[in-house]
């Protein structure tokens, strides 16, 4: 097992598993069927399914072993829209991301020498997924997640937060470092943000998006 989800076997991870293919084709129908929370129906791709939800340069990455496995937990952060419920915001997230322990050793190792280091796992209408790797010294700008917001979970090492006031001159409101295992959840109605790696080892988070209603 690869990847310490506390999902399925990682023999059931795979992309190429046909039974997924089947669950992601009903997940998809329902969207399709009864359109997507305040979005409409043509907000949805049907084009997206199990084989095309990953970005392709994920999809070969992560074949390759270059980028972790994460195809379950791209999988089952997509499917949180298959929810009456849903809320279209990112803090629809959390649950999924909350299963999300670490990366094995090996994966992290490989990922490590990628030397490209932001890596879009998924990125369509409703969701986008992106894989950092903070370098040492690795920052961010100042800016600000409109709507749905934004969640993010650091998977190894430490990163630091700065939140800043959101509007055209963000005041500096606070510092946090966010160790591995921390989540943090962020829109513009809470704040701005900037974040960085000031410390002496790498760091990885994955940090997931959504536009949110219309
Ligand atoms: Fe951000």
């Amino acid at each position: 097992m690869k990847t310490t989800t506390n999902h399925q076997p990682r023999g059931q991870h795979s992309i190429f598993n046909s039974s997924l293919f089947v669950e992601s084709k009903k997940a998809f129908g329902w969207i399709s069927a009864y359109g997507v929370g305040q979005h409409s129906a043509a907000d949805f791709n049907p084009s997206s399914t199990a084989t095309d939800l990953l970005t392709a340069n994920a999809k070969y990455q992560m074949a390759l072993g270059q980028i972790p496995d994460l195809w379950q937990v791209c999988f089952d952060l997509y499917s949180t829209f298959n929810n009456a419920d849903a809320p279209f915001n990112a803090l629809q997230f959390i649950p999924v991301l909350r299963k999300l322990n670490s990366i094995s050793e090996a994966e992290m190792e490989l990922f490590l020498r990628n030397p490209e280091t932001n890596h879009i796992l998924i990125h369509n209408e409703l969701i986008k997924v992106v894989l950092i790797h903070w370098h040492p010294g690795k920052t961010s700008g100042i800016h600000g997640h409109p709507k749905g917001g934004c969640v993010f979970k650091v998977l190894y090492g430490s990163i630091e937060e700065m939140r800043y006031t959101s509007g055209p001159s963000p005041q500096l409101l606070s510092v946090s470092k966010c160790e591995k295992g921390a989540m943090g959840y962020i829109d513009d109605q809470m704040a701005y943000h900037a974040v960085g790696n000031p410390f002496e080892t790498s760091a990885v988070s994955l940090h997931v998006y959504t536009p949110g209603p219309k």
